[in-house]
């Protein structure tokens, strides 16, 4: 029986184009606003989960090295959700890797929550509709309820846990874009998201924010849909910098920008005056995702590992839902 309680999974992390900034609840992290993002294909987790009666406690290994405490709490945390609907007391051994260079602050929350939410929901026996594997992944982390779906996701921010979850509203395939990351210098550890998120409040700027978002996510999703890059473009950095404001303004103040940052959003915003298309978008750390229609991603990455502070330029292009694997 215990043997049979297996499951292996893989997500891609996200890059949002409309962000989540702020909870409406700190615990169940149901957002105080809708988000609308881009799964990221090539960059993923993959994680296996092992319920047995014969562990004494919960385990995880992340990338070869065992995680205590607080980052063992979180996935904890979820399991117990999971042991508590499936009905049973196990403890399980989680163990996670990430293809994408550590270290580089790619963030990998979202693509982590979410491949465990499979692993562990399919290795409990739970058969979850993607919905609720989205509002399970939520609650580890706001933004891994956007990489259980596949493609351009929406988050719709509901009012309560069955409310509050993501879903496609568009394929991969709908549109060549790639997210080029420009990794910049180091930057010192700063507040994590969840830290961040419990302080939105505290911006003055954070209430206009939030009451102008249905308008942006309306842009952002007919931008879309109908491919229009330009549109796409202006929202997008649009939302960032909004973001961004909240961050600077809150209490504590949150500045998540290294030099590095802040030359690549001169350089892009260059580029798009002179007619290239690309924008920029930053989420709670230093690196920048220059976003460009896939014909000019060579361009655009020769052109960003120029940027002075930029160490290195990852590409994505769209990328599928979470998926399970064979374990191996
Ligand atoms: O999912 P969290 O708690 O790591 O929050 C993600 C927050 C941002 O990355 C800054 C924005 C977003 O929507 O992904």
């Amino acid at each position: 029986m215990s043997a049979e309680r297996n499951a292996t999974a893989i997500a891609h992390p996200n890059i949002a184009f409309i962000k989540y900034w702020g909870n409406r609840d700190q615990v169940l992290r149901i957002p105080a606003n809708g988000s609308i993002s881009m799964n990221l294909d090539g960059l993923e987790t993959r994680t296996t989960v092992g319920f047995s009666p014969e562990l004494g406690r919960d385990t995880l290994t992340l990338n070869g090295e065992e995680i205590k405490e607080s980052g063992l709490a979180r996935v904890s945390t979820l399991l117990d959700r999971i042991r508590g609907q499936a009905g049973f007391t196990d403890y399980a051994q989680v163990i996670s890797e990430n293809n994408f260079p550590t270290g580089t602050g790619i963030a990998s929350s979202a693509s982590a929550f979410a491949a465990l939410a499979l692993a562990a929901s399919t290795a409990a026996g739970l058969a979850l509709s993607e919905a609720e594997l989205s509002a399970l992944a939520r609650t580890g982390s706001g933004s891994a309820s956007r990489s259980v779906p596949g493609g351009f996701v929406e988050w719709y921010p509901g009012e309560d846990h069955a409310s509050s979850y993501a879903a496609s509203i568009a394929p991969p395939e709908h549109w060549a874009l790639t997210d080029c990351i420009a990794v910049v210098s180091e930057a010192h550890k700063a507040t994590g998201s969840t830290g961040g998120h419990a302080v939105a409040e505290t911006s003055p700027l954070q209430a206009a924010r939030v009451a102008d978002a249905v308008r942006r996510l309306e842009i952002c999703r007919t931008a879309l849909l109908e491919r229009d890059f330009e549109q796409l473009a202006d929202i997008v950095e649009l939302d960032s910098n909004m973001m961004h404001a909240v961050m600077l303004t809150s209490q504590p103040r949150l500045l998540y920008w290294q030099p590095g940052t802040v030359a690549v959003m001169r350089a892009v915003t260059e580029w798009r005056q002179a007619g290239l298309p690309a924008c920029y978008t930053i989420d709670a750390g230093p690196n920048v995702h220059v976003l460009v229609p896939s014909e000019h991603a060579p361009v655009i990455a020769a052109r960003l590992e120029e940027v002075p502070g930029v160490l290195e330029v990852l590409q994505a292009a769209p990328g599928g839902p979470a998926r399970l694997v064979n374990p191996g």
